[in-house]
């Protein structure tokens, strides 16, 4: 792989490193979506390739680690065929000083909650620019809406005090559709005060899915820094 000079594309490829450094042989990896974690699975590939690293599996979170996946030669396994996940590696958009994240950048928060809830390990990787003192500085909370139930879920938000935005695609006309065939609505709040509260209430309106908030459920955090020119990882 070529070394970049972009800062923050160092500082991603120096944790996604990291965090394929520490997948075992024979373990059932989940394969996070974005930017950061398509380096985890190359250098997973790179790992089985060189044979010091054997007989893993990953579950994709989304269309884009299936692909990816398949490109660097990592085996796929689904959900059907596993009982158990034993660690899940995925990105973040915001993560706060008690480990709580903001995900949902790349749409596939669903399939990410429901692998990263499932394993055992949930180590997340960023860059420093990630971190946050409070959910909600700087990203809205994605949530996921099936397509007939969008007037009535952006009301509901409204209601909620949320200022909700359909987001659009790039590169194609129309909304973002999810790897579900649904619609993401992009959510700023004034204040995130109580995440878990905030997860609950928006899940709980009838046409949402899911949505980007994830608490309680991180095992590490990686954080990806460039110092002096020179890429490191430090551990939240
Ligand atoms: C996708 C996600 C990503 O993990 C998140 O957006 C971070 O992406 P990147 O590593 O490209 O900064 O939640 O839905």
């Amino acid at each position: 792989m070529s070394v970049s000079a972009d800062p923050v594309k160092l500082m991603k490829q120096e944790v996604g490193k990291a965090a394929a450094n520490l997948v075992k042989s024979g373990s059932i990896v989940g394969l996070g979506t974005g930017s950061t974690t398509a380096y985890t699975i190359q250098f997973l590939g790179d790992r089985l390739k060189s044979g010091e690293l054997k007989d893993i599996v990953g579950v994709p979170t989304s269309f884009q680690s299936e692909v990816l996946a398949k490109q660097y030669g990592v085996p796929l396994t689904t959900l059907d065929a596993i009982d158990h996940i034993d660690i899940a590696i995925d990105g973040a958009d915001e993560v706060d000083p008690h480990k709580n994240l903001i995900k949902g950048g790349g749409a596939a928060h669903t399939r990410e909650k429901v692998v990263d809830y499932l394993a055992k390990e949930f180590i997340v990787v960023v860059d420093s620019g990630k971190l946050v003192d409070r959910l909600g500085s700087s990203f809205a909370v994605p949530v996921e809406v099936i397509p007939m139930a969008i007037t009535p879920v952006i009301n509901a938000i409204k209601k909620l005090g949320g200022q909700p935005e359909l987001r659009m695609g790039v590169k194609k006309a129309g909304p973002v559709i999810t790897d579900q065939g649904n619609m993401v609505v992009d959510v700023t709040f004034e204040n995130i005060d109580d995440p878990v509260t905030l997860e609950k209430t928006l899940n709980n309106i009838p046409g949402v899915l899911e949505n980007g908030i994830f608490v309680n459920c991180v095992s590490q955090v990686l954080i990806g820094e460039v110092i002096d020119g020179k890429p490191s990882v430090r551990q939240m």
